[in-house]
Parts: C-alpha cells; sequence; structure tokens
C-alpha cells in the first residue's frame, strides 16, 4: 500500500533563509508518528508548510498525499482532502463566529449542506467532547480564549471536520491535567477509526497517553532519526545530545537561527533570562 503521506527532499525557506534542508519522511495509514526535535529546528515549518501556509516558500521537493501532489493544491484543497493543522499558536480571528466558522468549514466537505439539526448536534456533542461550555459557539474564532481553550478549540475542529491526517502542533502546551487527559482521549477515538496522526510535542506525557508507533527527530532541517517510539523515551531522559555524539551531527546554535530576529526580540529573551 503506498504511503498516506510521502515527503520527499523538502526544502523550505522562510523570508530568504533556508529553514527545512532536505526533509524525507513518510506515515502510513493508521499511524502516529512523533515528531521532535530541539526549539527552532523546523517542526512548525514542516506542519505549516504541508498545510500550506504560504509563509513558507518550498524551494525543492515534493509531498504527496494520498497520492495527490499537495504542493499543487489550496489550503481549501488540502483541507478537503483530509489534512488538518491544529497550530502552535492559534491565530484569534476578530469578527468571525465560532458556530459560522465550524458550520462553513463542514458544509464545505459535503455535497448537501448539514441541516440546522444536523449541525446543532454534532457542534455541541463536540464542545461536550472538549470540555468547552456550549454557549462559547456564540463568541469569535479564539478572541479572548485563554491559552488551554484555544487548544481545545483546535480539538474541537479536528473533531468536527474528520480529517484523516490531523497534525497537532504543540497540543499539549499549556493544557491542564485534565484537558491533558480529554485531548488524549480524543485523539485515541480517532486512532480507534483508523485516522493517522503527526504529534509535535517537547513532553513524553501526552506522547505516553496516545502511543504513537513511530517517532522521528527533525535536526536542523532534516530528519536526523526516525525509529520506533522508543526514541522517544531516550530523548526524555538524555535530551539530545546523545543524537549528536552518535551520528556525528552537529547541532545549529541557537544564536546562529537568532541572528534574522529583531533586537527587540532579543531583548525580551534577555530580560525572560534574568528573570524581569
Ligand atoms: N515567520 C517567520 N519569520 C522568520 N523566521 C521564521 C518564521 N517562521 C519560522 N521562522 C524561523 O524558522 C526556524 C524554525 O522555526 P519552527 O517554528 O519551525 O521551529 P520548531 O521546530 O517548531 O520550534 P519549537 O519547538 O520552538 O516550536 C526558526 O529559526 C524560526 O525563527
Ligand atoms: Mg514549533
Amino acid at each position: 500500500m503506498p504511503a498516506l503521506l510521502k515527503i520527499e527532499n523538502l526544502h523550505v525557506a522562510v523570508k530568504g533563509t533556508e529553514i527545512l534542508k532536505g526533509i524525507d519522511l513518510e506515515l502510513n495509514e493508521g499511524e502516529t508518528l512523533a515528531l521532535l526535535g530541539p526549539n527552532g529546528h523546523g517542526k512548525s515549518t514542516l506542519l505549516g508548510t504541508i498545510m500550506g501556509n504560504p509563509i513558507y516558500e518550498v524551494t525543492e521537493g515534493n509531498i504527496a498525499f494520498k497520492g495527490q501532489d499537495v504542493l499543487a493544491m489550496k489550503v481549501d484543497e488540502r483541507s478537503k482532502a483530509g489534512l488538518f493543522l491544529a497550530m502552535q499558536y492559534p491565530a484569534e480571528i476578530p469578527g468571525v463566529n465560532s458556530s459560522d466558522f465550524l458550520k462553513a468549514a463542514m458544509n464545505a466537505r459535503r455535497s448537501k449542506p448539514l441541516t440546522l439539526f444536523e449541525f446543532y448536534s454534532k457542534l455541541q456533542a463536540a464542545y461536550k467532547a472538549v470540555g468547552i461550555p456550549f454557549e462559547m459557539n456564540n463568541r469569535n474564532l479564539n478572541e479572548g480564549f485563554s491559552g488551554g481553550e484555544k487548544k481545545r478549540s483546535e480539538i474541537l475542529q479536528m473533531l468536527l471536520l474528520e480529517p484523516d491526517l490531523a497534525m497537532l502542533d504543540e497540543i499539549d502546551s499549556g493544557l491542564d491535567v485534565d484537558a491533558m487527559q480529554i485531548v488524549a482521549s480524543a485523539i485515541k477515538e480517532e486512532q480507534a477509526k483508523g485516522r493517522s496522526f503527526l504529534v509535535v510535542s517537547h513532553y513524553a506525557r501526552l506522547y505516553s497517553m496516545i502511543n504513537p508507533t513511530r517517532a522521528a527527530v527533525i535536526i536542523n532541517g532534516r530528519v536526523a532519526v526516525d525509529g520506533g517510539p522508543e526514541l522517544i523515551k531516550r530523548i526524555d531522559a538524555e535530551g539530545y545530545e546523545w543524537i549528536k555524539r552518535e551520528l556525528g551531527i552537529e547541532i545549529a546554535k541557537e544564536e546562529s537561527a537568532m541572528n534574522e530576529v529583531s533586537i527587540g526580540v532579543c531583548a525580551t529573551r534577555v530580560a525572560a533570562k534574568e528573570g524581569k
């Protein structure tokens, strides 16, 4: 059976700087792939590129999903084809009502629109599943949502859109312990239906709840290691230093990645380091 997602020699630049430098990665149907790697090495860039965020410029390589050329598709076509991205930093969308947005997104995938009854039944069930008060469907999308509410809201969208491949970018960051359980159960239910996942997280906790079938580590814009879930435990215990040692990979210093960044950001980082 051909891979559900096949990425070959993917090179991606952001504002003229090459971030992904030849990613090769495959994901089969029903798999849950854990994607790890140090900060700033290209995980979100990879997910954003697969989904079609125009800030990421593909300079070389291919992405195929269900055998289709993803790079030739617009964002909404990618979504209709069954791709979904829960973003690391979900954007606030003032002026867009949550339930209007969800209804439009769901109907875009169907030949016949949902009846109002069907829509509200599904909506109510999804709000219940992620533990957000149903009244929040009247609020603008993500506007003023707490960090955890934004993350739950991404999972709510996933439940309603039923993607074949859900890419979850640090979905566990900022979640309280109960929310982590809720999100893990939602993922497990989808896994049981045979759906596939690409999950980025820095922590073993979520992974231990959803049992990835494989793990890959992105370092310096490439897949440095690809293996079984035991990789997650080793990284959790030992960090990334051993990869550098064993594979002779030089992990780029953060400073070089920060060269392009404005003084303001650096000043904030210094202040944060000094505990201000
Ligand atoms: N919009 C952008 N403008 C400028 N640089 C960017 C932009 N997006 C990403 N980059 C740079 O690309 C590099 C990779 O970023 P990316 O967000 O993919 O890292 P990551 O592996 O997801 O890190 P983290 O674990 O911290 O989320 C970083 O050096 C980052 O500063
Ligand atoms: Mg990221």
